[in-house]
């Protein structure tokens, strides 16, 4: 399973990357616009701490703005995703931009049919929100569970990224459901190798060694 830091936050991603695990980055304009800096520019410095896909969305809804705004973003770096919402227009631009051997990522989707159709315009990544179908009564992780299903059947090679992930037991079920990619706020990154009974168990051993041989 590949994990990625869903942040603009340089020092988060440094910190993120330095765990050694870090397989790339999402970012969107709420995230970017957060911390106060130049689009573009932030963008750039990501992709220089993380080689990985670095997904960076379009802001126009049209199909003739996102080609333009997605060929820029592709021009950034090597490894730059083109971010582009679950809609009809976004999907004619997935299509156009997949077609020039452009990767997209494919945001914004809540129900399986935007991930099947996206998928068919040969989408890189595919965004299912987890946290935010939570957040309105209906269960997220079922739609993990339906998109995995559905690429399993027809073999499909985009990749299930599980977004909008907000706490530990979101990431087990994304394991267990086989999310491709899991993107991941850096709060729950750090709480991933957290247990009392480690931490108990870890100062025990310390105490017991030192009592025995000193130090
Ligand atoms: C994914 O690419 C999005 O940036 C993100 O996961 C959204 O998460 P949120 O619902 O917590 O804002």
């Amino acid at each position: 399973m590949e994990l990625y830091i869903d942040t603009a936050n340089l020092d988060e991603i440094k910190q993120a990357a330095e765990l050694g695990v870090l397989d790339g980055v999402t970012t969107n304009p709420s995230l970017i616009a957060k911390e106060k800096v130049d689009y573009t520019r932030r963008l750039a410095e990501i992709c220089e701490v993380v080689k990985g896909p670095v997904s960076a969305e379009v802001i126009a809804v049209d199909y003739e703005g996102m080609m333009r705004e997605g060929l820029e973003r592709s021009k950034i770096a090597s490894n730059i995703v083109v971010k582009l919402p679950s809609t009809v227009e976004g999907l004619r631009a997935c299509k156009a931009l997949s077609d020039q051997g452009i990767r997209t990522n494919l945001t914004l989707c809540f129900q399986p049919l935007q991930a099947l159709m996206v998928a068919k315009a040969g989408a890189f990544l595919v965004s299912p929100f987890i946290g935010r179908l939570d957040d309105v009564g209906e269960e997220g992780m079922g739609l993990i569970r339906q998109i995995r299903q559905i690429y399993d059947n027809y073999g499909y090679r985009t990749k299930l990224l599980a977004a909008s992930i907000r706490h530990p037991m979101h990431m087990v079920e994304c394991a267990l459901a086989g999310a491709d990619v899991a993107t991941v706020p850096f709060s729950v990154i750090k709480s991933m190798m957290n247990h009392p009974l480690t931490d108990v168990g870890l100062k025990k051993f310390v105490e017991d060694y030192r009592k025995a041989f000193g130090g």
